[in-house]
Parts: C-alpha cells; structure tokens; sequence
C-alpha cells in the first residue's frame, strides 16, 4: 500500500494494532478497571491535567463534550479560527452557546498581538481556539494567547487534536482548563477515542452545572463512574484502549514527551528546508509553522495534481491535499507519530524528481 504520509489517520506500528487482539473482556471487570485506570493516570501526568477522560468516538466529540459540558447558552465564548478546523470548532460553539468568531485568512497564525485586540473587546467567558490548524499546516501560539485570557478571567477550551504529542504543551504552564486530542493523530494508535483533558477550574464548572445538553457526553456521568470503580459510564472501544496502551508505552519508549517534541521539531524544520530548497513557498506565516504536518504551495493546480498522483502510483507515498485558499495548489506531508525520517527523505526525493 505505501507509505502514509497524511496527517490523520497516521501508520500505526504492528504492535500497537496487535495490542487489539486479545480474548475480549467486560468493562464491568478487574481486568478493564487496570486498563482504563492506567489510560486515565498516564493522560492526567502527560497532559498535566486534573482529569481526563478517554471518549468513545473522534476527536470532534471530544472537542464537543468540552464545549457542551463548559460553556451555557448564554455564555459568550470567543472562537478565533484561522483554517477549516477552527471554523468546525466554531459551528459547534454556536450549537451550545453563543459564539463571538474572529477569524484570521487561511495561512496566518494567531499570536498575543493579534488575539489581544479581540479578547479586550469580547466581553467572553470563554476562549475556543485550536492549537494546530491541520489544515493549512499553522501552529497559533496558544501559550501568550491562553495566558493572556486567563488574566481576564476567562475558561480556555483548545483543540490539540493535531498538535500533540509533538508539539510542546502542558495544560498548567499553558494556562489551558480543557483540552483534547484524538487516538489517530500524533499518539498513533487506531481512530476511534477523543482523549481530553481538564484543569482544575473546568472540573469545578461542569461539575456544577444542572443543565447539561446530552447524556453520553455529560462529563458528571463519565466522572462519577471513573470515581466508584475506574470504569466508564456506557460500554467502551475496547479493543482501542488496549491499543491506546501500547502506543502510550511506545510514547514512553521513545523518551515521553520531550522525545515526541524533539523528534517532530527536526522533521518540521528538515522538511521545510528541503522544500524550501525546492523552491516551494509554505502555506504557513513564517514563524506558525506547524510541528506536525508541513503544507507547501505548488506553481499551480495541474502541479500539485500531479505531485499527489505520482508520488502514489510511481513511489508509494500518500500525501494530501491542503485545504481552504490552497485547496487547489496545496500539498501536506504529515510527520506526526511514529513516522521515519528515511520515509520523509524519501519522499521529499520523489517529489524533487517529479519537480525537475
Ligand atoms: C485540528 C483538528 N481538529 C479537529 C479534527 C477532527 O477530528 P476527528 O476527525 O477525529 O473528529 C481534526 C481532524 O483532522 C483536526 O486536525
């Protein structure tokens, strides 16, 4: 099949996917309480989080289940998309309350400076921003941005979907109370489980509110029964958690979290260069560039076309396409996960033969 090479869903490692291939098992058991027990344990210690939680379904019901379980009706909540992602997360802060959007052009990113203006004039209780607009390959620099909002007094709700683990966070230093990310992306396991997050403050918030738009994504639900025995309120992707697992182990394996962050820094700033080198322009603002997936602007349509089909049918690697104002000429190569830096050599090669 080749190699994939897009940023979600990522290759997952043989023994990752094996981890799935077990006798099956109960939730309501000694055996599922261990697993979930551990899966909570290790996301609260690598996300710095007071809670967290393991949802059975993707990344966007995870984003949704802290917005639905976060921000009331009339809770005015400041949306500062810059690409497609962010404009998801802003359909979905206008269904549960009331959303104030701020949006940057596709390929910008958000910093203090830009972000401060907005949040000043507001007037919102709440900032939903994500961290790593997959689609255009940016990265907003959330850490000013968030601390920012906090001296304001306001909740912060990030979407790390596709920024972590390679991108550097910790929700204390960061400043963010609720924060998600999805089994397919940088963790490498299988699609499937939204993994979030929560501070201190956002734990408070939902667990004292009384008018909680859903029921299997009321988070009261999910904390009371993690609290009586570790288990999770309705029945779980088991085989997934059992995969989540082993990638975690993996994570630790190739030296946690700095080594996520080392390892995902060089290959953003490699594969730059040589497309750089190339002569290719980026679809990121300099200094936004993301960590995890890199998009770069082809001469034109029929190019970027063309790049994308040769690089499947004569070498075996699947990139995509970027999205919104470079959705014709924009290319994206993921490295995020347990990529190699030989199979992104590789393809920068291939692509350099199919230019010339
Ligand atoms: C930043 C970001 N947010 C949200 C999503 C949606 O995630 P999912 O498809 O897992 O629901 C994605 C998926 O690519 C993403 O990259």
């Amino acid at each position: 099949m080749g190699v994939l090479l897009a940023p979600g869903p990522v290759p997952v490692l043989k023994e990752i996917s094996e981890a799935q291939c077990k006798e099956m098992i109960t939730h309501r058991s000694g055996d599922f309480t261990k697993l979930y027990g551990d899966l909570v344990t290790r996301m609260k210690a690598y996300f710095g989080a007071e809670e967290a939680y393991v949802i059975t379904g993707s990344g966007a019901l995870g984003l949704e289940t802290l917005i639905l379980n976060l921000c009331g009706k009339e809770d005015r909540v400041l949306c500062l998309p810059n690409g497609e992602f962010g404009d998801h997360q802003a359909t979905t802060v206008k269904v549960y309350a009331n959303a104030i959007v701020q949006r940057l052009e596709d390929g910008k990113g958000w910093n203090l400076e830009r972000a401060k203006p907005h949040i000043d004039a507001s007037g919102a209780k709440v900032l939903a921003m994500v961290y790593n607009e997959t689609s255009m390959g940016v990265r907003n620099d959330i850490k000013e941005i968030c601390k920012y909002a906090k001296s304001k007094g306001m909740l912060t709700i990030i979407d790390g979907i596709s920024a972590w683990p390679g991108t550097e966070f910790n929700m204390q230093s960061y400043h963010v109370d609720a924060f998600v990310t999805g089994s397919q992306k940088g963790i490498a396991a299988p699609p499937g489980m939204a993994l979030i997050g929560l501070g201190k403050e956002a734990a408070e918030r939902y667990a004292k509110r009384t008018d909680i738009p859903s029921y299997y994504c009321d988070l009261r639900r999910h904390k009371k029964r993690y609290e009586q025995d570790q288990q999770t309120p309705n029945t779980p992707a088991i085989t997934l958690f059992w995969a989540l697992q082993k990638a975690f182990d993996v994570l630790d394996q190739k030296g946690g979290l700095p080594g996520a962050v080392k390892r995902h820094h060089e290959a953003s700033a490699h594969v730059r260069k040589r497309l750089e080198g190339m002569g290719f322009q980026m679809t990121a603002e300099k200094g936004f560039e993301s960590m995890t997936v890199t998009g770069f602007v082809c001469k034109d349509a029929g190019q970027a076309k063309s790049i994308k089909s040769r690089l499947g049918s004569e070498f075996g690697f699947k990139i995509v396409g970027a999205r919104g104002k470079y959705k014709d000429t924009g290319l994206r190569i993921a490295h995020m996960g347990n990529f190699e830096m030989k199979d992104l050599d590789a393809c920068l090669d291939a692509i350099s033969k199919i230019v010339k």
